[in-house]
C-alpha cells in the first residue's frame, strides 16, 4: 500500500520518502515503481520524460531521520498498534511541529494509535484502497483529538491528488469496510445453508445484482486471511454484534491454508485441470439471492447514516468508488422502496429469529414517514 500510495503522492507532485525497515521491501517498492512507469509509459499514459520526473521526486529511504523536512508523514506498516505507536512517537522527535502525521490503518482505532503523541490533534486516519493509484475513494477519519483544521487540510489535499474524499467517523470499519461485511458473510450463510452453490451465489450477484464480482470470487482475490480477519475484526470492535458475525466456513478455510488465488485453492479450486463449477442460472433463485444480500448491505448503510458514520452522500460515494459497487445502496434503497426493503429485512428477522436481520430504527422512522434518502 505504501508504494501505491507514494505513486500518487509523487504524480501529485510532491517529492516523496519512502521508508521500510526490510530492505529487500524498500527494493522491491522501487522495482514495482520503475516497472509500473515503464509500463504507464508504453501504454501512453505518460511521455518517458513526465515518467522520469516522477520517479527522480521518489526517495528510498533506510532511516527514518530523512523525514524531517516532511509536511505529511502517511503511515502504511504492518498492522499492529504497537508498531505504529512506535513508528509515530520516533516521527514526532524527527518531523517539524506542523506536519501532519496520517495512518492508513484499515482496522484499528485513530485514537488509539494517536493516543500517545505529544500532539494528537495534527494526527488522523487516511485511508486509501487498493491499489491505491488506481481505486479513487480514500476515507479522511478525524480522531476525537484531531483538530479541525487538519482535517479540512487532509480533504483539501487528498481531493487535490485527483482521489475522491469522504469524511467518516473513528468507528470500527470505517464506512467501507463496515457497509460492506454482509456482501461476504451473508453469501457465505446462504452457500451455509445450502439455498445455492458458490458458482450460482456468484452469478447471481454479478449477473443480477450487477456486482462487477460475486462475494466468492471476491473474497478468493483478496485472499481469506486478509477477509476474514477485517470481518473479526470489526465484529469483536461491535462487541460481538451479530450483524458482523463471521462464519466458520470462512474460518476452516483459513485454517487449512486454502486462502484464495495466492494459494491456487479456496472457495473454488484454480489448479490446472481444475472443473470449472457451473451456476444454476434459474432467475427466481438467483433474484431471492440478490435481494437477501442487498436488504442487509442497505440496512448496513442506512445504519452507518443513523449512526452518524458519515453523510448519505458519502456513504454511497464511499461505496461507488472504494469497492466498485454498481449504484450507492442507499439510491438503491430509494429504487426499491423502503417499504420493501424493511419488509425483507423483518421477514428474515421473523424467520431465524437473529438480531443479525433486525432493520435499523432509521430504516423503520423513515418508512413510518414515507421519506427518501438525499442523496
Ligand atoms: N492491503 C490492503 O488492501 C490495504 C488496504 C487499505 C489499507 N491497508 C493498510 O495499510 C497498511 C499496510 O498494509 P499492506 O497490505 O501494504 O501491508 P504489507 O505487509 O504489504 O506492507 C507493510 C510494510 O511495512 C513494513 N514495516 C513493518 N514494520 C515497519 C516499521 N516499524 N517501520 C517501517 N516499515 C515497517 C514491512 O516491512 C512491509 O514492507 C496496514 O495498516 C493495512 O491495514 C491495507
Amino acid at each position: 500500500m505504501g508504494t501505491g500510495i507514494a505513486q500518487v503522492a509523487a504524480q501529485a507532485g510532491h517529492s516523496v520518502f519512502i521508508y521500510d525497515t526490510n530492505d529487500a521491501a524498500l527494493a522491491l517498492s522501487k522495482n514495482k515503481l520503475e516497472s509500473t512507469f515503464n509500463r504507464l509509459v508504453e501504454k501512453g499514459k505518460f511521455t518517458a520524460e513526465l515518467a522520469k520526473s516522477i520517479l527522480a521526486r521518489i526517495d528510498f529511504e533506510d532511516n527514518l531521520r530523512s523525514f524531517s523536512s516532511c509536511g505529511l508523514v502517511i503511515e502504511a506498516i504492518v498492522e499492529r498498534l504497537d508498531a505504529k505507536r512506535s513508528v509515530f512517537n520516533t516521527l514526532e522527535e524527527i518531523v517539524s511541529e506542523s506536519c501532519i502525521l496520517a495512518t492508513n490503518t484499515s482496522s484499528l482505532s485513530i485514537a488509539a494509535i494517536s493516543a500517545k503523541l505529544k500532539y494528537p490533534e495534527r494526527m488522523l486516519g487516511i485511508h486509501f484502497f487498493n491499489p491505491a493509484p488506481l481505486m479513487p475513494l480514500v476515507e479522511i477519519i478525524p480522531s476525537l483529538q484531531t483538530n479541525p483544521e487538519i482535517t479540512t487540510t487532509a480533504e483539501n489535499l487528498i481531493s487535490s491528488w485527483k482521489k475522491v474524499a469522504v469524511l467518516a467517523k473513528d468507528t470500527p470499519g470505517f464506512i467501507v469496510n463496515r457497509v460492506a461485511r454482509p456482501f461476504y458473510s451473508e453469501a457465505i450463510k446462504i452457500y451455509e445453508e445450502g439455498m445455492a452453490d458458490v458458482a450460482t451465489i456468484d452469478w447471481a450477484m454479478r449477473e443480477i445484482g450487477g456486482f462487477r464480482m460475486g462475494p466468492f470470487e471476491l473474497t478468493d482475490l483478496i485472499g481469506h486471511d486478509v477477509n476474514y480477519v477485517v470481518t473479526e475484526t470489526v465484529w469483536s470492535q461491535f462487541y460481538y454484534d451479530p450483524r458482523f458475525k463471521p462464519s466458520i466456513t470462512q474460518k476452516r478455510l483459513l485454517e487449512s491454508g486454502l486462502l484464495g488465488r495466492k494459494t491456487n485453492r479456496g472457495f473454488y479450486d484454480y489448479r490446472e485441470n481444475a472443473a470449472k463449477p457451473n451456476p444454476n442460472t434459474d432467475l427466481k433463485l438467483g433474484q431471492e439471492i440478490v435481494d437477501r444480500i442487498l436488504a442487509l448491505l442497505i440496512n448496513e448503510a442506512i445504519d452507518a447514516v443513523f449512526m452518524q458514520i458519515g453523510t448519505p452522500t458519502d456513504i454511497d460515494l464511499a461505496m461507488i468508488k472504494g469497492v466498485n459497487y454498481p449504484k450507492g445502496l442507499l439510491q438503491w434503497a430509494n429504487e426499491i422502496g423502503l417499504q420493501t426493503v424493511l419488509n425483507r429485512l423483518v421477514a428474515l428477522h421473523d424467520f431465524y429469529g437473529d438480531d443479525r436481520y433486525r432493520p435499523c430504527p432509521l430504516l423503520r422512522k423513515m418508512v413510518a414517514e414515507s421519506a427518501v434518502f438525499q442523496v
